[in-house]
């Protein structure tokens, strides 16, 4: 299930790619999701998928003529006029040559062309065609026109087509229509809609010499939940990261560093015009003293002494910059912790001059670094203490998001 999908109405519309098959699968995480999914098809679709593909995959019927009176004895134009009327969102994914030139000049010949006329929800559209044909100038004009007109361009991918050729115009796979389906929805409605929020994720990484480093074990999974649940929530969102492990959410700007200075540097530049800065990177607060130019060598010796150094610590010159500033308006921290967990949260909450403090307990084999799940305690700077239980990372990613938005609006 995901939150922002959940009794969504999207309306799928399907033309005669054979990058239709991908909007089965697109049809299906969708209902899995929690969203109910109407799909038309176009008579050239049907030459790749049946309707019974679809209906098996999302549980609902599927439309295909504008003259198919067979459902409710009416014609279907009529009949699902509402089909447009109650949809949260219209996306065309795949859209053909042919169905963006009808859409662009208002030609309504068929049930999705009519569908995509009457509807006042938002429209996406992700076009998939081979070649040459995406640069046509006709298509590019085409396009230009819907995007003018406030449809969302979905681009496609570079790619090897079913014909061999290769080049741009391949339908992204589910995971990327989804990721831009959820920044969409979250625009219309999200309770951080037109906010800035930066995110910083991952373990810093200190070097040693040209090929080692020092590092802890943040994979960033709590970071990108917190991202993609900003995204869901309306916000602009800018992740600071230190891995390109994790595949970052569609609609997040990411910027990559590696040490806790460039993480410092990253986070003042960014949070200099944010509404909420959350520091969920696991930052170091040592580096080695010097950085050796060469590959340290063993050297025939059975010890090596590094010699440490303490890092800038982040949240402080943040207190520092949002005294002189006013931003970022909004700061949350996070803390690690491996014993008494309540108290080191509020002395830290207090120390670094936190709004919020998400607490969790690393020795937990289930919830923190690596791992999907999480179970903290949030702590607020009026001195409440509210304990989250077990939950996968973006579910509690929602519910800090949530508290922050009803701070930030009061
Ligand atoms: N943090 C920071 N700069 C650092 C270290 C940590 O801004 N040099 C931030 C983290 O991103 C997190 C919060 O401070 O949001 C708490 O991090 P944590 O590692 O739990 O605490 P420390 O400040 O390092 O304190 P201690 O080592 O005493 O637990």
């Amino acid at each position: 299930m995901i939150t922002i999908l959940k009794d969504k109405r999207i309306v799928l519309g399907v033309t005669g790619s054979i990058a239709c098959y991908k909007s089965v699968d697109l049809a299906s995480k969708l209902t899995q999701a929690g969203a109910l999914v109407d799909v038309i098809l176009t008579q050239s679709a049907q030459q790749f998928v049946t309707p019974l593909t679809f209906q098996s995959v999302t549980g609902r019927p599927v439309y295909t003529s504008l003259w198919d009176n067979s459902q409710d004895g009416l014609p279907t134009h009529i009949a699902h006029v509402g089909l447009a009327e109650d949809a949260d969102l219209l996306i065309i994914a795949p859209a053909t040559a042919n169905t963006l030139a009808k859409l662009a000049h208002g030609i309504a010949d068929n049930l999705l062309c009519v569908t995509a006329l009457a509807a006042n929800c938002p429209v996406m559209i992700a076009p998939a065609m081979d070649g040459n044909m995406y640069m046509h100038p006709a298509v590019q004009a085409n396009l230009k026109t819907l995007i003018g007109r406030g449809a969302t361009l979905i681009p496609p991918e570079e790619g090897r087509f079913a014909s061999g050729l290769v080049g741009l115009g391949r339908l992204p796979e589910t995971p990327t229509l989804i990721g831009h389906i959820r920044r969409v929805l979250g625009s219309v409605s999200g309770a951080l809609f037109g906010q800035k929020v930066v995110i910083s994720a991952g373990g810093t990484r200190e070097p040693i010499d040209p090929v080692r480093y020092i590092t802890n074990r943040s994979s960033g999974k709590q970071g990108h939940a917190l991202a993609q649940a900003a995204i869901d929530d309306g916000a602009r969102v800018v992740v600071l990261i230190t891995t390109s492990d994790q595949p970052v959410p569609v609609g997040v700007k990411a910027i990559y560093v590696d040490t806790a200075q460039a993480m410092l540097q990253a986070v003042l530049e960014h949070s200099a015009d944010a509404d909420l800065l959350i520091m969920a990177a696991a930052v170091a607060d040592f580096r080695p003293a010097t950085v050796a130019d060469q590959k340290i060598k063993k050297s025939g010796s059975d010890v090596l002494t590094l010699q440490l150094t303490r890092t800038a610590d982040i949240l402080n010159e943040v207190k520092l910059q949002r005294e002189q500033t006013g931003y970022p308006r909004m700061v949350i921290g996070f803390a690690a912790e491996s014993e008494n967990l309540l108290k080191n949260a509020r002395d830290k909450l207090e120390r670094k001059g936190l709004d919020l403090l998400v607490a969790n307990d690393i020795t937990a084999p289930d919830a923190g670094f690596s791992v999907d799940t999480n179970r903290v305690v949030i702590l607020d700077a009026e001195g409440g203490n509210y304990p989250v239980e077990l939950a996968n990372k973006s579910t509690i990613s929602e519910i800090i998001l949530s508290r922050a938005a009803a701070l930030l609006r009061d």
